[in-house]
């Protein structure tokens, strides 16, 4: 039987072009991204994949304008309001990987809350990665190592080392999805991802949907995974 993956990490890249093709503002393609999501976490709970993990903002996308940054902010604020009700009573556990404290208060309240209405939950798991990025995640761990006047450097290997990155308690992506045919990882999970398969589509995000993400999955059924072996 070809194996689901088990983890399915997911590059939502494409709104702002999204948009644009409509004549639209930046925030309208945003929005309609956000809307994509609910549906592409059903399909992959229904097919029997265990951990979905969402690139929602990079620590370099607090680069652009503030209006936008602030706008997916508030929107960020809304619809984990939204979705975390309904993982608290479906079962499903709610984490947020990145630098939290320097995003907003309510937001960082609402993860919180969230985090911890749903941390006994494990059968399926919902990340998503805000002000997130692989070089700020591998400096913080570095930093709380070196803190650590107990440490012996040679105890530190790749086992140890993990244990201090964001991820600490999640599996490495299998599959990593990026939309919008940009073909790179723009700081995404660069170290938990150094044997992940990887599929990129010109589809924008709002645009991508059930099909394609079947197509997604079903294309990494066929591949021969073989880690250096
Ligand atoms: C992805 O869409 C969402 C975020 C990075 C927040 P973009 O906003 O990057 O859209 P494009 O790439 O400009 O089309
Ligand atoms: C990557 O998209 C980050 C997210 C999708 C959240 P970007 O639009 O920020 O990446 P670049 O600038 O095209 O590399
Ligand atoms: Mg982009």
């Amino acid at each position: 039987m070809l194996c689901v993956p088990n983890h399915v990490a997911l590059i939502m890249d494409g709104n702002g072009r999204w948009a644009a093709n409509y004549g639209l503002p930046r925030y309208e393609g945003h929005r309609r991204g956000a809307s994509v999501v609910r549906k592409i976490l059903r399909i992959a709970e229904k097919i029997g994949v265990k951990y979905v993990t969402l690139y929602a903002f990079s620590s370099e996308n607090f680069s652009r304008p503030m209006d936008e940054v602030n706008f997916l902010m508030k929107l960020f604020e809304k619809s984990l309001r939204k979705y975390g009700k309904k993982f608290v009573k479906n079962g499903v556990r709610f984490r947020v990987i990145g630098d939290m404290s320097k995003l907003p208060a309510l937001l960082q309240t609402t993860i919180c809350e969230f985090s911890n209405d749903t941390k006994n939950f494990s059968r399926f798991n919902v990340t998503i990665a805000i002000n997130y990025g692989a070089r700020d995640e591998i400096v913080q761990a570095v930093r709380n190592i070196c803190r650590d006047k107990n440490i012996d450097p040679d105890e530190i290997d790749w086992g140890f080392l993990q244990k201090y990155l964001y991820t600490a308690d999640l599996p490495d992506p299998d599959l990593i999805i990026r939309t919008s045919g940009e073909l790179r990882l723009s700081n995404f999970l660069l170290l938990q991802g150094a044997y992940s398969e990887l599929f990129f589509t010109k589809t924008l995000w709002p645009d991508f949907w059930e099909r394609e993400f079947r197509e997604a999955i079903e294309n990494y059924q066929h591949r021969e995974r073989r880690m250096g072996a």
